[in-house]
């Protein structure tokens, strides 16, 4: 007897397995624009309450604290986390490296470096050079194809002995009703279609395993409440809201129209039945090459 999500992965396996894979993708280009950057700003502040104020889950305080050691931001975006890292841990140099240059060039601390590269050809730099890699939030910005490419290459990039740390969200809502489910069904099989990964943790966790050189691999994940009387859900609230708001536009640039009047309702509905969204943090210690030993 299967589960309902087991129903809706099989639903979601068998359209992608199907589909013609030409002119399919999701351009991350349909949501960039400046009102994205304010809504990923935000989203920092928020994601930072939901992990009790901490910007990273691995072990790397002493490393940050460390003179000399180096940390990549992967897909950086504005900045906002790295900029906030930079300010606090003084010793360490920090790199960020995006795409699209939406990092600030001029005003920055004199421990960060931005450089425009494209993760998926490869990272400017030799093997084994960072103490730390962070990658958050790019769900959107890669094909389903693309992660695995990027965490190989995220991994070369890391030394023996750092750490690699990823942080994405699934599009799967905790205890939500019949009128969000299918939306959200329908939404994550377009999702699907344009070659975008909606549940990716997982996955995520699997590469890094199957890459057979990390020694540590740890799946940290947190519940939070959208809506409720709270600081908490009402922030996180407007965060989900914007977000889809910024879904939909970019989703139209790509030939699907969702009505704004069935997504309002939907948030109303998660907001009343006190649904609840998962962030998870990914984290692992690259060691000796075949010394796996599972840590949960
Ligand atoms: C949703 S934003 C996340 C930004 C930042 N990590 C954060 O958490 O705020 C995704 C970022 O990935 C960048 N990006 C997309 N594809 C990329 C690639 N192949 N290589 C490097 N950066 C990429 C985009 O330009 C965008 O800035």
């Amino acid at each position: 007897m299967s589960t309902p999500m087991e129903k809706i992965t099989h639903l979601l396996r068998s359209v992608t397995s199907h589909r013609d894979r030409k002119n399919l993708n999701f351009h991350y280009s349909y949501l960039i624009n400046d009102e994205e950057i304010s809504r990923l700003q935000f989203q920092h502040y928020v994601y930072q309450q939901v992990w009790d104020n901490s910007n990273f889950s691995a072990p790397v305080k002493d490393l940050l604290e460390t003179d000399g050691t180096r940390i990549l931001d992967v897909g950086c975006g504005p900045a906002t986390w790295l900029l906030e890292m930079a300010t606090e841990y003084q010793k360490s140099n920090f790199t960020g490296i995006d795409i699209k240059p939406t990092y600030p060039t001029e005003t920055k601390p004199s421990n960060v470096n931005f450089q425009q590269a494209d993760l998926l050809t490869s990272l400017p730099f030799e093997d084994n050079t960072f103490d730390y890699v962070f990658c958050r939030a790019m769900m959107f910005a890669f094909r389903k194809t693309d992660w695995e490419v990027a965490i190989k290459e995220i991994c070369r990039v890391c030394k023996v002995g750092g750490y690699v740390e990823f942080m994405e969200k699934d599009i799967v809502i905790e205890n939500e009703r019949e009128f969000t489910r299918k939306l959200r069904s329908k939404l994550t099989v377009e999702l699907m279609k344009k070659n975008v990964e909606p549940i990716i943790s997982q996955k995520i966790e699997d590469y890094i395993r199957n890459t057979n050189k990390f020694s540590i691999v740890k799946h940290d994940q947190r519940s939070v409440m959208i809506g409720g009387a709270d600081k908490l859900g009402k922030e996180y609230k407007d965060l989900f809201t914007w977000g889809a708001r910024n879904l939909k536009d970019a989703m139209k640039k790509s030939g699907y129209n969702v009505d704004w009047g069935s997504i309002e309702k939907s948030i109303e509905e998660i907001s009343d039945s006190r649904c609840c969204d998962k962030i998870h943090r990914i984290w692992a210690r690259k060691g000796e090459c075949n010394s796996m030993v599972e840590v949960h």
